[in-house]
């Protein structure tokens, strides 16, 4: 009994640790994932999921035929989750698809430089520094990149609104 009661609070604590470093883990709606992105990502796009969770993002990414899902979760039990639901779908996709799960904080990692969409679903106290990231990328790498945001606008810019996602074109800034 004691081993159980240890076990719920090691996996609560874990739980409860990755929400104060962000978003709180809850899946993006497999109905609004599958209705945006097939409308909006294309085959050579390489699609970042910041904060992946288990995957579900990236999961309908690689469905809408994305070449690669790259996912970085604070969430050691959810990478593994998400690695798991991943490996699985990969009789599904084109042999040429790719995808990888870190096991890192977000906000500290180097995105890879081929990255074409930046996917988020976090929380609003978190927008600005989202975009400024997804701004430093753009500028350091001299081009356009977009940036998908499930459930709320990024303050002060100007995206286009498909279902409940917000799109948003992020150019270079001048240097
Ligand atoms: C709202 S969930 C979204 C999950 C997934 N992107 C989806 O749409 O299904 C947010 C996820 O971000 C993770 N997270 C929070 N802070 C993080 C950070 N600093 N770095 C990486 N992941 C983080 C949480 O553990 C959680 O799984």
């Amino acid at each position: 009994m004691e081993l159980v009661i240890v076990i719920v609070g090691v996996v609560l604590g874990v739980f409860l640790l990755s929400a104060l470093t962000g978003a709180p883990y809850v899946p993006t709606l497999r109905k609004d994932s599958q209705r945006v992105f097939r409308e909006v990502l294309r085959s050579d796009d390489v699609l970042v999921d910041i904060g992946s969770g288990d995957g579900a993002a990236m999961v309908a990414a690689l469905e809408a035929g994305v070449q690669r899902a790259v996912g970085y979760e604070i969430n050691p039990m959810l990478c593994a989750i998400s690695r798991l639901r991943l490996w699985r779908l990969r009789r599904r996709l084109r042999p040429e698809q790719r995808s990888s799960v870190y096991w890192r904080n977000a906000w500290q990692v180097t995105f890879p430089p081929d990255t074409t969409v930046f996917y988020a679903f976090t929380v609003a106290r978190d927008a600005q520094r989202l975009h400024s990231l997804v701004q430093q990328f753009a500028t350091q790498h001299r081009r356009t990149v977009r940036l998908i945001s499930y459930g709320f606008a990024m303050p002060g810019r100007e995206g286009k609104l498909v279902g409940p996602m917000w799109i948003y074109e992020v150019t270079p800034q001048a240097q």
